[in-house]
């Protein structure tokens, strides 16, 4: 696995900015959350760590390695998204072995990562089903497969629990901190859900409009919110589970932020 640094990443799209100067790290293994309100520039810069656009100016490092300028494809980095998509004719199993496949691995060793994936992710019953008469649930799981068996330097997932009904949010998202958990891997995780952030995060940084206002463990932005995300009961102080969203506002309500905490705010 490795840090992932980001320092001084632009993206200009024409006259608009959706990325403004943002300069952060993620230590090899973390757990990081970027949280933020809807179009302050989260998936673009997630998409800029994965290789899938160029940024306006900035540099992505990946374990100390310069990839600003390498494509996604040279990245070693898995990506799930939000609207992930499946072969559809493809059965479970060779959905999640496709990656290895097209690395013309050796038919043993794709076998026993496939194994190995659905073994972790509960859904070993589940290979040789189709994937299109699967629950919403488990092609999430089968996604999610298809990003750890190859075993990449890290993960990327944006909102990928999105298209999930609330109860089964909050099972997946206590099954996928207990993922990183076991594998150990540098995770960077977008959510506009501050309660899911809260639950999974070692490290959140809160985003709006383009830039990192703050970066600090659940802890921090619980007791010095930059922005008034503000959890404001004392009942989230314990974040490892989402089953406390009740207790929590959901709604963003930006506070301006000094710029002494921007200056803060970057690693
Ligand atoms: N390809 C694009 N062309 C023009 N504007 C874009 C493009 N991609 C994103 N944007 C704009 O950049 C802003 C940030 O988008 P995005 O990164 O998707 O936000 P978030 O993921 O936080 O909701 C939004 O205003 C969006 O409309
Ligand atoms: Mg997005």
């Amino acid at each position: 696995m490795a840090e992932i640094r980001v320092e001084n990443l632009h993206k200009s799209f024409a006259a608009f900015t959706a990325v403004r100067d943002s300069t952060f790290t993620v230590p090899d293994g973390d757990f990081f959350c970027l949280l933020g309100p809807s179009g302050c520039g989260k998936t673009t810069t997630l998409r800029m760590i994965a290789g899938l656009e160029l940024p306006t100016s900035g540099r992505i490092l990946l374990g100390g390695e310069d990839v600003t300028f390498k494509r996604a494809s040279q990245r070693d980095i898995a990506f799930v998204f939000q609207l992930f998509a499946l072969y559809p004719h493809m059965n479970v199993r060779t959905n999640i072995a496709y990656p290895l496949r097209s690395q013309a691995m050796l038919r043993d060793d794709v076998s026993r990562r496939v194994d190995e994936a659905a073994r972790i992710l509960r859904i070993t019953h589940l290979l040789d089903r189709s994937v299109s008469g699967l629950s919403s649930g488990d092609r999430q799981r089968v996604a999610l497969g298809r990003a750890i068996v190859r075993e990449p330097l890290a993960f990327l997932l944006d909102e990928p629990l999105g298209a999930l009904d609330a109860e089964f949010r909050d099972v997946m998202c206590g099954e996928l901190r207990a993922l990183h958990d076991r594998l150990k891997a540098t995770t960077v995780y977008v959510t506009h859900d501050q309660l899911e952030a809260m639950a999974m995060a070692d490290t959140i940084a809160l985003m709006n409009q383009g830039m990192i206002e703050q970066r600090g463990t659940p802890q921090d932005i619980y007791d010095r919110p930059a922005l008034a995300c503000a959890p404001s009961t004392s009942s989230c102080r314990t974040t490892r589970r989402c089953a406390r969203k009740s207790s929590m506002p959901s709604t963003w309500a930006p506070r301006r932020s000094s710029p002494s905490t921007r200056r803060r705010a970057r690693a």
